[in-house]
């Protein structure tokens, strides 16, 4: 299912196969569609024009609303949001603790209050595993505790612990719900998640514990949450050892284009990050060029596009004078068209990555542009 084509010192170019939408093409970066729907107005039919392979969507926010009873009776989330490439469902595990309230943990799972109307929810690996396979996605990520930065190093240490032991009951789960006659997918994969802080032994030890336990692909959680980026490289140079090198692995919720270029000569294929969106909707635009952020006053008669070395269905019709002019009046097509700007270049920044890797000449494209993109 993954097949590694080339490499180039740690940096790995391959290819991933799923149940639905056929290959996708890594390293990858993932775009963000929390609720089945890319925030800032960007729908799963505009992902196929700004050259998406592969969608996220999170496994709490559609349990409380639309439940994923009745996404599994829509037909499960390709069809009810109309994807039909792959989508990958984060478990739960970050969000319960980014996003809720009144908070408890125990061995068997964690109670919580919902975000939206504080009623109070119970989630642990098996409810996870039951949510995504209800969802159908291709594949479903580990119920796991994301611990805060900083964290102290006893309580680090009883949380992966028990990470560990919720990958164990999230195998067992998944194995057998993807074994039912009724699974929306039954092809669905399981991606086990690397914790322990910033902590290097914890972190050693948590991914030689879950290497063992036979998953699709391994991530890397709990980073990106406040640590330096220097932290965060060395917590990846301190798991890739460890990761099993025949599997993909994915480092979640990172980050900026250095960010992903540095983790990319490291190791990693998968990223996913809510930057592009929630950057666009406030106006912060990436480009080859640097960031421009199109509220300046500066771009009020600019009748350039975004970038001229984009081109993507925004560069190509508009100039950042009308972009402004969006922002400035509060139209919610500024929001939409910042937001499609913004994924292309992700999404054209992997491709670039991707050619390099190709081409062998990662090092010097690394060289050039790890630290001029922020
Ligand atoms: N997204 C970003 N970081 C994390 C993490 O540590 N765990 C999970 N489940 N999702 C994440
Ligand atoms: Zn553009």
């Amino acid at each position: 299912m993954f097949k590694i084509l080339k490499t180039e010192g740690k940096a790995r170019r391959g290819e991933f196969s799923c149940a639905h939408g056929g290959t996708v093409q890594t390293p990858v970066f993932m775009n963000v569609g929390t609720q089945a729907a890319i925030k800032g107005g960007v729908s799963a039919l505009d992902l196929k024009n700004v050259g998406c392979q592969i969608e996220l969507s999170n496994t709490y926010h559609l349990h409380l609303r639309p439940g994923d009873k009745v996404v599994r009776q829509m037909g499960g989330l390709h069809k009810f949001m109309n994807w039909d490439g792959p989508i990958l469902t984060d478990s739960g595990g970050f969000q319960v603790f980014s996003l809720a309230s009144l908070r408890k943990i125990k061995e068997e799972g964690v109670t919580f209050a919902s975000h939206i109307d504080g009623h109070r929810i119970f989630m642990g690996p098996e409810e996870s595993m039951q949510i995504q396979s209800n969802l159908g996605s291709d594949i479903a990520m580990a119920f796991d505790e994301c611990v805060e930065n900083p964290a102290r190093y006893e309580y680090a240490k009883a949380s992966v612990e028990r990470t560990l032991r919720w990958l164990q009951r999230c195998k067992v789960e998944h194995d057998r719900l993807n074994s039912l006659p009724d699974t929306v997918n039954p092809h669905q994969m399981l991606f086990g998640i690397n914790q322990g802080a910033t902590f290097a032994d914890l972190r050693a030890w948590h991914m030689q514990e879950i290497a063992k336990i036979d998953c699709d692909g391994y991530a890397i959680g709990g980073l990106a949450v406040g640590e330096p980026a220097e932290i965060m490289y060395e917590m990846i140079d301190v798991v890739e050892p460890f990761a099993p090198k025949e599997k993909p692995r994915y480092l979640m919720g990172v980050g900026t284009p250095s960010n992903i270029i540095e983790a990319v000569a490291r190791g990693v294929d998968f990223f996913d990050c809510v930057m592009p969106s929630r950057n666009g909707r406030h106006g912060k635009l990436f480009t080859w060029e640097g960031n421009v952020n199109i509220m300046n006053e500066k771009y009020i008669t600019d009748d350039r596009p975004i970038s001229e070395s984009c081109s993507c269905p925004v560069c190509r019709s508009h100039s950042r004078a009308y972009l402004r002019h969006l922002f400035k009046a509060d139209e919610v097509l500024a929001l939409r068209l910042a937001v499609l700007h913004n994924l292309w270049f992700y999404n054209e920044l992997m491709a670039k990555i991707r050619e390099a890797l190709d081409n062998g000449t990662f090092a010097d494209f690394r060289e050039k542009y790890s630290g001029n993109l922020e």
